[in-house]
C-alpha cells in the first residue's frame, strides 16, 4: 500500500505540518526521518495551533501511529515539553515511537552550538541554536548517547562519563565556561528516561508492518532539501541529509524492497530562508517586507524574522531534481493575493552568461542575479475557494507558469493555514 514521502522542497518553512496534517487522516503511520528540535511543523487544526518540534505532524489522529526515526536528534527536554502541551489540548499521545538508536541532544551540545556561534560572529551560520549540529556532530565522532541508553543506566552513565571528558575540556579550555556536572547530567536524563521509556522500541518493522497491513503511511521531511548536508548551499545547511534519500537511511528501509509511491515536494509560492547563506531572489525592500508581513514570516523555533523573496524555479527545480518529486503542494498561494504582478526567476544570470542549473557552491550562487518572468497578479482572494478550476485566471497561469518552471505537477495547492483551506489538484495514492 502506498508510501508517501513529504519533504521540503525550499529552505525548509513551506507548510510541511499542515500538509502532513491533512494526508494524515488517511495514513496508519507517519514517520520522522531527519533534523531534530531545530525544526517547527505548524498546524493548525481543530485540537488548536502547534508548532511542533519533534513530535509526527500525524498525532491528531487517533487511528495513526507516530514514529521518531532513528535518523533524527531527540531533544528530551523539547519533546517532553511538546508532549505535555499536546495532552493538556486533549490530544492522546500514546501512539508515539521512538527508535532506540535516534541520538539524542544534550545540554552540552546547545551551549556548544550557542558559543560556538557567537564566536563566528559575523560569520556565523544562522542555525537555530538547538544543539542540532553538535548532536549529529558527536553522532559522527560515535561519542552520542542514544535514545535506548535512557533505559540501560549503566551505559547511560558510561556514555554521559565519557562525553563530558572531552565536552567540558572544550566548554572551560575554548570557551572559559564553567564544567558541567557528570551527576546532575546523568540524574535529569535518568528522569528524561524514566518519561520516555514508555515509548522507546526498536522502530525498523514498524513501517513494513504498517505497510503489510494496508495503509497509507507518510514519511515527513523536516527542513528543506536546500539545506541538505550534501545538496544544500554548503556550509549554509542543516547538518541531517532531509531530502527523500535521506528517509531511508533515517528510518532503516530498504530502497531494494520499498518503493516510494509518491514523493511530494511542498514549496510555497514565494521563497523564504532563515539563517545565513546565499539567497538570490531575497527582497530588501519594502516588497520583501509585504511578504513577510501578509503571510507572517517569522520562524517557528527560533522567531526570526524570515529573509522573503519571489519563486526560484531554478533552486526548486534543482530540489525536484535530487528528490524525484511526483507533484509539488505549493503553500501560501494566498499570500500574493494583493500584489498586481508576481516574479517568477527562471534563471540566473553569472559572469554576464545566463545559466539555468544551480550552482554547487555558496560562493557562485552569491555571485548569480535573477533572471524574473513577470506575471499579472490576480488581486482578489483566494482563501475560500476549494477548486482549482474556481481559482482567478491569472492565479491559475501563475501555478502553471510554476510547475512548468520546475518540471514538476502542482498536486495540492494551500490558500490558508487550517486543513478545509486546500485545494486537490491531483490524487495522491
Ligand atoms: P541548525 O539546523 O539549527 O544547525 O541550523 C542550520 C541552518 O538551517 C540555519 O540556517 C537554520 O536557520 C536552518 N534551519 C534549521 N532548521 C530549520 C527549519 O526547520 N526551517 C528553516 N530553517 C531551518
Amino acid at each position: 500500500m502506498p508510501l508517501v514521502a513529504v519533504v521540503g522542497a525550499q529552505w525548509g518553512d513551506e507548510g510541511k505540518g499542515k500538509i502532513v496534517d491533512l494526508l494524515a487522516e488517511k495514513a496508519s503511520l507517519v514517520a520522522r526521518f531527519s533534523g531534530g528540535p531545530n525544526a517547527g511543523h505548524t498546524v493548525c487544526n481543530p485540537y488548536g495551533e502547534f508548532r511542533l518540534h519533534l513530535v509526527p505532524s500525524g498525532i491528531f489522529y487517533p487511528h495513526t501511529d507516530c514514529l521518531i526515526g532513528n535518523g533524527v536528534v531527540v531533544s528530551p527536554a523539547v519533546l517532553l515539553d511538546e508532549l505535555k502541551q499536546l495532552q493538556e489540548k486533549g490530544v492522546n499521545t500514546s501512539r508515539l515511537f521512538i527508535s532506540s538508536r535516534a541520538h539524542l541532544v544534550m545540554p552540552y551540545h546547545v551551549l556548544l552550538d550557542k558559543m560556538e556561534e557567537e564566536t563566528k560572529g559575523s560569520k556565523a551560520l544562522g542555525t537555530t541554536r538547538s544543539g542540532v549540529g553538535p548532536a549529529y556532530m558527536d553522532k559522527a565522532a560515535r561519542t552520542g548517547v542514544r535514545a535506548g541508553d535512557l533505559l540501560d543506566r549503566e551505559e547511560l552513565r558510561h556514555r554521559i562519563h565519557s562525553a563530558l571528558e572531552q565536552k567540558n575540556a572544550i566548554l572551560t579550555k575554548v570557551y572559559g565556561v564553567p564544567p558541567l556536572s557528570l551527576e546532575e547530567v546523568y540524574d535529569q536524563y535518568c528522569r528524561y528516561g524514566e518519561r520516555l521509556a514508555p515509548f522507546i522500541c526498536e522502530t525498523g518493522p514498524l513501517i513494513g508492518q504498517a505497510l503489510g497491513r494496508g495503509g497509507l503511511v507518510l514519511l515527513e521531511g523536516a527542513q528543506g532539501a536546500l539545506l541538505d548536508i550534501d545538496f544544500g548551499t554548503y556550509p549554509y545547511v542543516t547538518s541531517s541529509s532531509p531530502v527523500v534519500g535521506g528517509a531511508f537511511v533515517g528510518l532503516g528501509l530498504s530502497p531494494a524492497t520499498t518503493k516510494i509511491d509518491f514523493a511530494l515536494g511542498v514549496a510555497k509560492a514565494y521563497t523564504t530562508r532563515v539563517g545565513a547563506g546565499p539567497m538570490t531572489t531575497e527582497l530588501l525592500d519594502e516588497t520583501g517586507e509585504l511578504i513577510r508581513k501578509l503571510g507572517r514570516e517569522y520562524g517557528a523555533t527560533t522567531g526570526r524574522p524570515r529573509r522573503c523573496g519571489w519563486f526560484d524555479a531554478v533552486a526548486t527545480r534543482f530540489s525536484v531534481q535530487i528528490n524525484g518529486f511526483h507533484g509539488i503542494a505549493v503553500t501560501r498561494l494566498d499570500v500574493l493575493d494583493t500584489f498586481a504582478s508576481i516574479k517568477i526567476c527562471r534563471a540566473y544570470k553569472l559572469d554576464g552568461h545566463v545559466i539555468d542549473q544551480f550552482p554547487s557552491s555558496a560562493a557562485a550562487l552569491r555571485q548569480c542575479q535573477p533572471v524574473y518572468e513577470e506575471l499579472s497578479g490576480w488581486q482578489c482572494p483566494t482563501s475560500d475557494l476549494r477548486r482549482f478550476e474556481d481559482l482567478p485566471p491569472a492565479a491559475k497561469s501563475y501555478v502553471r507558469s510554476l510547475e512548468e518552471s520546475v518540471s514538476c505537477p502542482a498536486a495540492i495547492i494551500s490558500v490558508g493555514p487550517r486543513r478545509e483551506q486546500t485545494i486537490m489538484v491531483r490524487p495522491i495514492p
